[in-house]
C-alpha cells in the first residue's frame, strides 16, 4: 500500500533574503520528496513564510511600510527563488494567515483547558521612548567579559561570551539609542515540564537522529522550562484569545504554519485532506527538515503542543548541519553572504543541487560549498561522467538507426547499472544523498569504461559492424536513462531534458533496467555545459558589491543634527493625488495653480512653483504625492493647501509621481 507523506522545510523569516544556507535545507526536502513520489509514495509537501515577531515589525517600520507589505514582498521573493532551484512545493503560505490564526488559536485554548497555559509577571528591557520591550537582539552595549562595544544582548561576537542583556555595559536600545528600562509585565507561559514523560517516549520511537541524542538528554538533565509564549503590544503577529495586548510569541506559531499551509491547499484540493494527516490515529507520515539551531523547538516544544492539543506528532524531524562558504561562515560584512538570487544571476541551479547531494549524508554535520570543490565535482560528474555517455553515444543512433534503439544489448552492464537500485533507493530514503550520488557515478564509471572499451566511434568505421554499433549505443543509452533516474531527485529539469530526448514518459523508480528495444530518440542535445571560474568570480564579485552597498551610508553625508526620528517622519501625511485641473497663476510666472483629487480627502488646491519645467495643460491627470498636512499658507493669490513633492537639483525640476494604479487618497509611506 502507498504511503502518504507530509513532508515540510523550516519556515523563512519573511524579513530577509534566501540564502545558499536556506537552500541547503529545501534542496534537500524537496530532492527527498522527488526520490518518494518516484519510489510510488504519495506526498503532500508544504512551506511558509514565517511572517511574525518584532523583526518584521521594526524592519517594516525602517522601510516606511506596513509589516503587511514587507512580508508580501518577501513571499513573492522567496517563493520565485525555490521555484527557480527547483523547489516545487504543493503550497507556499504565510503564517499570516487565517488558517494558521484560527490553528493557533485552538491549540492554545486547547493547551489553556487542560490546565497548561500559567501566567506569571516577567521583568525585561523596555524603550520607554518607543514604548516597547525589547527582545536581547535589539539592546546593543559592551561586551561584560572582552569589552568589545557593539555587541548583542545575548551573545558576544568577538569572544563569544553568552549573558543576559542586564550584563552588558553601557546597553542601548537598537530601535531608540536610548538606555532600556527594566519594566514587569504579565506573560504566558506553557508548562512544558509536564510533558516530560510523554516527550522522553515520542523520543525513543526514533523520531530524531542518533547523533541529536546527547543534546536532548542534556536538555532533559538540566531540566525542562515553561515556554514563555507571550509577547507584549506593540508586537506583529496573533493576539492571543482573551488576552487584549498579549501576543502568541512567532516561534508559537510558526510551526502551527506546517498545518496552516496545509489547510491552505485542502481548500483547493479535494484529494488533500487535513484530518487524515493531522488526527491523532492519522496513518499518514509527517517529516520535518530543520536546521540543527531549532532542534529544541521542533523536538520538544512542538511535539508538546501537539500531543497535548489532541494532534499527532511527527514522525520525523530531520535536523541539518550549518554551511560554511570556502571554510568561513556566510558573512554579510565579509561579501561572503550569498544569496539564492545572486547565485542564480551568475550560475546555473542544478548543478548546486547536484554539489548538496554530493555532501548531504543526513547527519547533522555542517557541510563546506567549498566554490573549486563545486565546480571540480560538478564538471567532473555531471558532464564528464554523466552527460558524457549520451554525447558519445546518441548521435550514432540517430545518423545510422533512424534514432531507434536495437533490441541486442551487453546486459552485463545494464544488470550491473540496473543492480545498484537498491542501495540507492535506501541511501535516498535515509537521506544519504551523497551515497546515492557516490553509488550512481560508480555506475557511471562502468558505463564509461563500456564505451571506452567497445569505441563505438571506431566500430562506425567500420561497414560491416553496424550491428554491434547499434548494440553499444543502445546499452550506453539504455544506462544512461537508468543513470538518469537515480539523478532524477538532484537534478529534476535535467531529468526532464533526457525524459524528452529520449522521448520517454515521466522516470519512476520501477523504470529502472526495463529495456529500451524500439525505442525512437530525438536528436541529442547537448545537456549541460561545464561551469566556468568566471561564472564563480562574478558570482563571488556581485555579492561582495552587495556588501559594499549595504555598507555605503543610504545617503550622503546627513550630519547628526539633520537626523530625525521615524516618529517624526511618521507626522508627515503623504499622499496620492491626481491633479485635476492646472492653470497658469496671473503675475507669478513660476507658479501654476493645481487642483488636486485626494480621494477620501477631497480636493485641494495648492500653487506649486514648478512652471519652469511644466505646462499646465500636460500636468492634468497626472499622479503626485501631496504633503496632505501641512498648515495651509495664505498667498497673494489664494491659499496653498499642502505641497506637491518635487526634485530640484539646480538643473530641473522633477515631479515625483506614484506608478499608474495608485489610488488618489492612499498614504504613500
Ligand atoms: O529559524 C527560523 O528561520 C525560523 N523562521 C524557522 C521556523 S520553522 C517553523 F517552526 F516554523
Ligand atoms: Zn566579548
Amino acid at each position: 500500500m502507498s504511503r502518504t507523506l507530509f513532508v515540510t522545510s523550516a519556515l523563512p523569516y519573511a524579513n530577509g533574503p534566501i540564502h545558499l544556507g536556506h537552500m541547503v535545507e529545501h534542496v534537500q526536502s524537496d530532492t527527498w520528496v522527488r526520490y518518494q513520489r518516484m519510489a510510488g509514495n504519495r506526498v503532500i509537501y508544504c512551506c511558509a513564510d514565517d511572517a511574525h515577531g518584532s523583526g518584521i515589525m521594526l524592519k517594516a517600520e525602517a522601510e516606511g511600510v506596513s509589516p503587511e507589505q514587507l512580508i508580501a514582498r518577501f513571499k513573492n521573493e522567496h517563493l520565485r527563488d525555490f521555484v527557480d532551484f527547483g523547489v516545487a512545493y504543493d503550497n507556499y503560505h504565510s503564517t499570516h494567515s487565517d488558517e494558521n490564526r484560527e490553528l493557533s488559536a485552538l491549540i492554545y485554548t486547547r493547551l489553556r483547558d487542560a490546565g497548561l497555559i500559567e501566567s506569571r509577571d516577567v521583568e525585561q528591557a523596555y524603550d520607554a521612548k518607543r514604548g516597547m520591550f525589547l527582545p536581547d537582539r535589539f539592546i546593543k552595549g559592551s561586551c561584560p567579559v572582552c569589552k568589545t562595544p557593539g555587541q548583542y544582548g545575548d551573545n558576544c561576537e568577538a569572544c563569544g561570551a553568552t549573558y543576559r542583556p542586564t550584563d552588558l555595559i553601557d546597553p542601548v536600545s537598537v530601535v531608540s539609542g536610548e538606555p532600556p528600562v527594566q519594566k514587569s509585565s504579565e506573560h504566558f507561559f506553557f508548562r512544558l515540564p509536564a510533558m516530560e514523560s510523554y516527550l522522553r517516549d515520542f523520543l525513543k520511537s526514533g523520531v530524531v537522529q542518533d547523533s541529536v541524542a546527547p543534546k536532548l538528554a542534556e536538555w532533559f538533565k538540566a531540566g525542562l522550562k515553561d515556554w514563555d509564549i507571550s509577547r507584549d503590544a506593540p508586537y506583529f503577529g496573533f493576539e492571543i484569545p482573551d488576552a487584549p495586548g498579549k501576543y502568541f510569541y512567532v516561534w508559537v506559531d510558526a510551526p502551527v504554519g506546517y498545518m496552516a499551509s496545509l489547510k491552505h491547499l485542502a481548500a483547493r484540493d479535494a484529494d488533500v485532506d487535513f484530518d487524515a494527516i493531522w488526527s491523532k490515529d492519522s496513518d499518514a507520515e509527517v517529516y520535518h527538515f530543520i536546521g540543527k539551531d531549532i532542534i529544541y523547538f521542533h523536538a520538544l516544544f512542538w511535539p508538546a503542543m501537539l500531543e497535548a492539543s489532541g494532534f499527532r506528532s511527527p514522525t520525523g524531524v530531520f535536523a541539518h548541519g550549518m554551511i560554511t562558504l570556502n571554510g568561513e561562515k556566510m558573512s554579510k560584512s565579509r561579501g561572503t553572504f550569498i544569496t539564492a538570487r545572486t547565485w542564480l544571476d551568475h550560475l546555473p541551479a542544478e548543478p548546486l543541487r547536484y554539489f548538496y547531494a554530493s555532501r548531504i549524508t543526513g547527519s547533522i554535520e555542517d557541510m563546506d560549498l567549498g566554490l573549486q570543490d563545486f565546480m571540480q565535482i560538478v564538471n567532473a560528474d555531471l558532464v564528464g561522467k554523466y552527460v558524457n555517455i549520451a554525447s558519445r553515444t546518441a548521435n550514432f543512433i540517430t545518423k545510422r538507426f533512424d534514432g531507434e534503439l536495437g533490441s541486442e544489448v551487453d546486459q552485463a552492464l545494464l544488470s550491473q547499472v540496473a543492480g545498484a537500485a537498491d542501495e540507492i533507493a535506501s541511501a535516498f530514503d535515509a537521506r544519504n544523498f551523497a551515497k546515492a550520488t557516490r553509488l550512481t557515478m560508480a555506475a557511471a564509471d562502468a558505463v564509461n569504461a563500456y564505451i571506452a572499451e567497445q569505441q563505438p566511434w571506431v566500430i562506425a568505421k567500420d561497414a560491416e559492424r553496424g550491428a554491434d554499433l547499434h548494440r553499444v549505443c543502445t546499452t550506453a543509452l539504455t544506462a544512461f536513462r537508468d543513470l538518469t533516474t537515480y539523478l532524477k531527485p538532484v537534478v529534476p529539469k535535467m531529468a526532464a531534458d533526457v525524459e524528452a530526448f529520449l522521448n520517454l514518459a515521466p522516470l519512476q523508480w520501477s523504470d529502472i533496467g526495463r529495456p529500451l528495444a524500439g525505442q525512437r530518440i530525438n536528436k541529442f542535445k547537448p545537456l549541460m555545459t561545464r561551469i566556468e571560474d568566471k561564472q564563480v568570480t562574478a558570482m563571488q564579485d556581485a555579492a561582495k558589491q552587495m556588501a559594499e552597498a549595504a555598507k555605503a551610508p543610504a545617503a550622503p553625508a546627513t550630519k547628526d543634527d539633520d537626523v530625525i526620528a521615524i516618529d517624526d517622519f511618521m507626522k508627515v501625511d503623504l499622499r496620492v493625488a491626481r491633479v485635476a485641473e492646472a492653470a497658469p497663476v496671473d503675475g507669478a510666472d513660476k507658479l501654476i495653480q493645481l487642483t488636486l483629487d485626494v480621494g477620501e480627502l477631497g480636493t485641494r488646491n495648492v500653487f506649486a512653483g514648478i512652471k519652469s519645467a511644466y505646462a499646465p495643460e500636460d500636468l492634468v491627470g497626472k499622479l503626485v504625492v501631496l504633503v496632505a498636512n501641512l498648515a495651509p499658507r495664505k498667498m497673494r493669490f489664494g491659499v496653498s493647501e499642502g505641497m506637491v513633492i518635487a526634485a530640484g537639483d539646480g538643473q530641473g525640476i522633477f515631479v515625483v509621481s506614484p506608478d499608474a494604479g495608485a489610488t488618489p487618497g492612499s498614504r504613500v509611506k
